[in-house]
């Protein structure tokens, strides 16, 4: 090596009497220095030069020039010619991080999404998920992806009835709507005279009342044609048909169905207002769903501004300021609900946890003190909400007070066994506390015995088995979430936790890499 140094200086520029991996070594010198004065396409000849020179057997240095030669394309934006150099370099360096970094960033820029992700899960995972940098484009990828995929995907599902056990909890979270509510007395007569066979008889008022029928029997799929019957034949029962439809539209999950309705219904002055204020709820949820925070507020204030004694407007306004980190406005939609309704348990419970929420944040021990009280209060007066269980749980949950929070969650399933998600919930809450897998997979797999279509079931058993290593099921129950999946947005999440252990698969068979287990 000294005598290398020697040659440097005595060799006039030719090198002659250098080993061909000096040589090449100080070609990428000479790369470097160009480098870092900013002259790119200089430094590129100069790593080109390095790899000539280079013995081929001598894979790490060849390696590192044609890194290099990247490191210049990428100043000059050449991303194909980018990820081309890292490719060499990682062909001959399989765990080379800087190039697989720099490769994950060209294939960004070049929009090759799956490819970007390989290459970056690869690099989490040698780096054991401790540099922040990579785990950051792991996370945009993984939601570009997502996001792409969703929209792809829900636009030509099939539509989904959710399960009966959904539909009936989503309806009593309405009750000043009108059309969740039973027939009245001189509805129903003509109701019986249709089930008797004279349906094309009976041309006043057909299709929403059989509709009506068809939803106390709990058979869902008929009620959206039967509605349109009724709008198609403009009949007196056109704004709650209307409504009727949206929802279940919603209900599928096609909120661009849902919303003509919904618009139509709102703009009806002669409509009853409680059809009206309902729909505004609606469309003001449906927008919250599509990260649409301040349309969603308007249709809200515009519901409370023309039914104000309308107890569903501030239990929905209040759940809606809830997920708007708004909980001072969310403790008086939920005072006001109470006031319209003192018998409302469910807002009495949602007032304790937004309260619970705002000392939480707060870390006011005193305060979180009193809500948890609170909600020792709400569960004595209301002891068959159950709801109520399920908020404090969750409170104790947070506070560690794990086995309280199972036992409020056991309540939960006396009074709802039917209820999946407390299942799941109950599940999650054995992982955290005792780290019990199968105790936790057991009580998942109840909750999809409950409900085979609990999106939220499969998506927490995904999780569980990435955790455990178990890649392959994982994905399948990914897969099986995404299939119900209830908005684009949750479509698009799933699909970014399921790409997520897909690239690790990908990852662990080219490389033999593994990320580490539970
Ligand atoms: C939503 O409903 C409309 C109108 O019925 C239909 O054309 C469209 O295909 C549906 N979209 C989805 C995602 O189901
Ligand atoms: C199940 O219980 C949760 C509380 O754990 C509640 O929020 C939800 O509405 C219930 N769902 C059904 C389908 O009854």
């Amino acid at each position: 090596q000294v005598g290398m140094k020697r040659a440097d200086i005595e060799g006039n520029g030719q090198l002659k009497c250098k080993s061909p991996l000096g040589r090449a070594q100080a070609a990428k010198n000479k790369g470097n220095k160009y480098f870092k004065a900013g002259k790119y396409e200089l430094a590129i000849q100069c790593y080109t030069e390095a790899i000539s020179l280079c013995p081929p057997e001598k894979n790490l240095d060849l390696s590192t020039f044609y890194q290099n030669r990247a490191a210049a394309y990428e100043q000059l934006q050449k991303w194909t010619e980018v990820a081309q150099d890292c490719t060499k370099a990682v062909e001959l360096n399989p765990k080379y991080v800087k190039a697989l970094f720099r490769r994950a960033k060209a294939h960004e820029k070049l929009d090759n999404k799956k490819e970007c992700l390989e290459d970056v899960t690869a690099v989490c995972i040698l780096e054991a998920f401790q540099n922040q940098q990579s785990m950051l484009l792991a996370d945009k990828v993984l939601k570009l992806l997502g996001k792409e995929k969703a929209k792809e995907k829900y636009k030509n599902r099939e539509p989904l009835m959710p399960s009966p056990q959904f539909i009936k909890s989503y309806f009593s979270s309405f009750t000043d709507d009108i059309i969740s509510q039973p027939l009245l007395k001189g509805e129903k007569s003509d109701e019986d005279k249709d089930k008797e066979g004279e349906a094309s008889e009976v041309k006043e008022n057909s299709g929403y009342l059989r509709a009506k029928q068809y939803m106390e029997e709990e058979n869902y799929d008929k009620i959206i044609s039967e509605s349109t019957k009724e709008i198609e034949a403009k009949g007196k029962y056109m704004a709650e048909a209307l409504l009727l439809r949206a929802t279940f539209y919603l209900l599928i999950g096609n909120a661009s169905a849902a919303k003509p309705d919904l618009d139509q219904v709102i703009s009806m002055e002669d409509a009853n207002v409680k059809l009206r204020a309902n729909a505004l709820i609606k469309r003001g949820s449906m927008y919250m769903q599509q990260q649409q925070p301040a349309m969603s507020t308007q249709d809200f204030n515009m519901a409370a501004g023309i039914d104000p004694q309308n107890a569903d407007v501030y239990h929905h306004r209040g759940q809606l300021k809830i997920l708007l980190d708004q909980i001072e406005e969310a403790v008086e939609d939920f005072d006001e609900c109470i006031r319209l309704r003192p018998n409302s348990a469910l807002a009495q419970a949602q007032k304790c946890f937004a309260l619970y929420r705002q000392a939480y944040t707060g870390s006011n021990a005193l305060t979180v003190q009193a809500a948890m009280k609170g909600f020792e209060d709400v569960i004595k007066k209301f002891p068959k909400c159950a709801e109520g269980y399920a908020l404090y749980a969750q409170a104790l949950t947070d506070q560690q007070q794990f086995g309280k929070a199972d036992e409020m969650y056991d309540k939960c399933i006396d009074l709802e066994p039917d209820n999946a998600t407390t299942y799941v919930h109950k599940g999650l809450l054995q992982l955290q506390w005792k780290q019990d897998l199968d105790k936790g997979l057991e009580l998942i797999s109840k909750a999809i015995e409950i409900d085979n279509k609990c999106d939220f079931a499969y998506e927490t058993m995904g999780t569980i088995e990435v955790q455990r290593g178990n890649l392959d099921k994982a994905i399948e129950m990914f897969n099986k979430a995404i299939n119900l999946a209830k908005s684009e947005m949750e479509m698009a999440h799933l699909y970014s936790l399921c790409d997520a252990a897909y690239a690790q698969t990908e990852v662990a068979k080219k490389y033999g890499l593994k990320p580490p287990t539970l």
